[in-house]
């Protein structure tokens, strides 16, 4: 994957997520078309996952059939909004391992602090795919690719559901070789980091929490 941002237009894929942007979307709702939608974006971001062929015999004949090339992926919840999207990409690929970053921003310094890393072994050979469903200032995001660099991680791509312009080039700043595939690029972020138009907070829509 080359583009640092990739918009999914898929009909399905925008259809589903106006339906989550309305607020008058039930919290099962928006928790069952996030699935929905993060299995059809994650078709698209492993769509040049490398492939080998095997020997099998059909009931026809034999064939050399394509299969994957055995690059193991890991999935990565920034925490707490990306875990609504770990079902959607785990549906697809069941073998996935599953790591969690957890950050919180210090009042303060206003910079992204940890609070939680747990990653599957050996993440220099996988493909790592981080999923948070709003890509807002991108601080937080940039702060979690730094985190698996230091523990390994070489081929990564972030998956969300809506992006800022702000975040965007915030991520292309930090990590230009990390491509982006969203549902998404939206107006802006306003005053208080909220993406606009967008869909309010999606960790309170998901977990029906505030
Ligand atoms: N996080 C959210 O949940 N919503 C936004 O609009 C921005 C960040």
């Amino acid at each position: 994957m080359s583009d640092h941002l990739t918009v999914v237009d898929h009909p399905l894929v925008q259809h589903k997520l106006t339906l989550m942007r309305d607020k008058g979307t039930s919290t099962a709702g928006f928790r069952q078309l996030l699935r929905e939608i993060t299995q059809l974006l994650a078709y698209e971001i492993t769509r040049e996952m490398p492939l080998t062929t095997r020997t099998i015999q059909t009931p026809m004949e034999e064939m050399e059939a394509p299969i994957l090339a055995g690059k193991k992926m890991a999935l990565v919840s920034i925490l707490r909004a990306g875990n609504g999207m770990l079902d959607g990409v785990l549906e697809l690929v069941p073998s996935a391992r599953v790591g969690f970053v957890g950050l919180y921003r210090d009042e303060e310094t206003l910079k992204p602090v940890q609070y939680y890393f747990k990653a599957p072994e050996g993440l220099k050979d996988r493909l790592v795919i981080a999923v948070d469903p709003m890509l807002a200032t991108g601080n937080s995001s940039a702060a979690a690719i730094d985190l698996l660099k230091d523990a390994g991680a070489t081929d990564i791509r972030f998956l969300c559901l809506l992006a800022a312009p702000e975040g965007v080039a915030r991520m292309k700043e930090a990590h230009p070789d990390v491509p982006i595939v969203t549902a998404s690029l939206d107006r802006e972020l306003n005053e208080k980091g909220y993406i606009m138009p967008g869909l309010g907070d999606a960790g309170d829509r998901m977990f029906g929490t505030k």
